[in-house]
């Protein structure tokens, strides 16, 4: 794995060509030394990552079929470029043009997908090997570019995209035993400090005062106690831009409580810190890339331990908004916690719109696997703008109901509502309905439910473990209102503009 990868160019730059299975070369190629006969070699298909070297100066790399060139296909190959250039020993490499498939039609597409391959796939995390694993470490850095603008811009993208990704990863990653609530409030500042975020940390203490009964009872039983972390991204003339908030569930560790997990549903639960995890990453990806938007994370960071504090089955709490709430399972932790960040959200960030991301229900996994993340969301602009942004994100999500007849199915007999309902039926929706008690009458929100997709199995780029998925959602959903904050600005002064003559 190469410790950097960076735009740039440098003299001695491995050429890289790409090469569907139709073997059919720009015609410009074929006067470069070697390749005619590295489009010969025995063996050589054009399928996806194989590769044929073209004397010391240039690679054929095979994209596959273009008629399946997609920027999913087109990562892996980037994924590929990354491994094998780092075999060779490559400081620079320049990605030239294909000239069918995506590439043709939309360069900038085309290199930001390969260079986001190039980035998230060799990844792992670092630091936990032992003196028993002989592994090397990365090192090396990669200077990347390309004859065409378009694919350079994209190329550019994709790496500042995929290091945000990179850096989710590597917070989902962190064990529990280091990463806990307070590890996470000070990975928040450090970013902070170095992206001049705003930052705020609520700690146990003032949560309790503020009466954010749902963060402090889940946080409670933990000698690691809980906290709410609150990140600003506030662009120029920020009093125009819109202002989205994005919420996240961070649980550092979901023992279940006095529910406790059993069959060792418990391991992997390091992952139930994810939603936070991704909102970090996307606000990172929105600093850097400064959008016009307005953006606020918030972070409700918990550890749900037992012990002898710990909240327990049929305890009643209270909300930041009076709300009351039976505790059924101390299993469905995350809406607890959430309950009070999208209060607070509501009551003192007043954004434009809000999306919460989380781990939230096993159900959702059931229900959809691990191709998609399930949504909710009542509001037509919001709904048709998250659909745009998975679409160009291709972190895809399925829309799923949400009714007032479900608000029911939380009624509790003692309290407001249960945090699990008497029904076994429509977990996912359960917790959409529960945390609908927590946003304002007519603020636009959306609950993405991440469960299924933050970390995988096998997965065809990101191999097993996590996939730091949300952070390309949310980039680009804030992106879709940078456009509508440029168009409407420039709208807005036109009429104030002095006329000539
Ligand atoms: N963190 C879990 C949800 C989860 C399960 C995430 C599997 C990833 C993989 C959540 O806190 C939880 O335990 N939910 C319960 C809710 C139930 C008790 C209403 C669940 O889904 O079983
Ligand atoms: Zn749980
Ligand atoms: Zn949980």
């Amino acid at each position: 794995m190469f410790k950097s990868i960076s735009i740039g160019s440098a003299s001695g730059a491995i050429r890289v060509l790409p090469v569907f299975k139709d073997l059919v070369l720009p015609s410009a190629w074929r006067s470069i030394s070697g390749v005619a006969e590295a489009i010969k070699a025995p063996g050589f298909k054009g399928d996806l990552g194989e590769v044929s070297p073209a004397g010391s100066k240039a690679i054929l790399l095979g994209l596959g079929d273009a008629a399946k060139s997609k920027p999913s296909v087109l990562r892996r190959f980037g994924s590929r470029l990354a491994a094998v250039l780092e075999r060779m020993g490559a400081g620079a490499a320049s990605l030239e043009i294909p000239t069918t498939g995506l590439a043709s039609r939309d360069p900038k597409e085309f290199g930001r997908a390969v260079a986001e391959g190039m980035l998230l796939g060799p990844w792992r995390i670092e630091g936990y090997d032992g003196k028993a694993t002989e592994r090397t470490a990365p090192s090396g850095s990669l200077r990347i570019t390309s004859p065409d603008r378009l694919v350079l811009e994209g190329l550019a993208d994709g790496l500042l995209v995929a290091e945000s990704v990179n850096y989710a990863r590597f917070l989902q990653s962190t064990p529990p035993n280091v990463a806990h609530p307070q590890w996470m409030a000070s990975q928040a500042r450090a970013l902070a400090r170095r992206l001049r975020l705003k930052a705020r940390v609520i700690d146990f203490a003032e949560a309790r005062r503020l009466g954010m009964g749902g963060l402090v009872n889940v946080g409670m039983g933990s000698t690691q106690k809980p906290c709410l972390i609150i990140l600003e991204h506030v662009p120029r003339g920020a009093a125009k831009a819109p202002h989205l908030a994005f919420v996240g569930k961070t649980l550092t560790y979901d023992t279940g409580g006095y529910s406790l997990k059993v069959n060792n549903g418990m391991k992997g639960m390091k992952f139930d810190k994810s939603g936070g995890c991704a909102v970090l990453g996307a606000i990172r990806a929105i600093a850097e890339s400064r959008l016009p938007v307005r953006v606020t994370a918030v972070l409700p960071a918990a550890e749900n331990m037992v012990a002898g504090d710990s909240f327990r089955p049929d305890d009643v709490i209270s909300f930041m908004n009076g709300v009351t709430c039976e505790v059924t399972n101390t299993d469905a932790e995350g809406r607890l916690v959430l309950a009070d960040a999208l209060c607070f959200t509501c009551e003192r960030i007043k954004p434009d719109a809000i999306v919460d991301l989380a781990t939230l229900t096993g159900g959702v996994v059931v229900a959809l696997g691990s191709h998609c993340a399930g949504y909710f969301c009542e509001d037509a602009e919001l709904t048709r703008r998250i659909e745009g942004a998975a679409d160009r994100s291709g972190e895809k999500v399925w829309r799923l109901p949400l009714w007032e007849e479900h608000r029911g199915l939380m009624r509790s007999r003692i309290a407001d509502i249960v945090n699990s309902g008497a029904k076994r039926g429509a977990h996912p929706i359960q917790g959409a309905a529960f945390l609908s008690f927590f946003v304002k009458p007519g603020m636009p929100w959306a609950h993405v439910d991440i469960a299924g997709v933050s970390d995988d199995e096998g997965h065809e780029l990101f191999g097993s473990g996590a996939t730091g998925y949300g952070v390309r959602l949310l980039l680009e959903l804030a992106r879709s209102y940078a456009d509508r904050a440029v168009t409407s600005r420039a709208r807005g002064r036109s009429p104030q503009r002095p006329r000539r003559g």
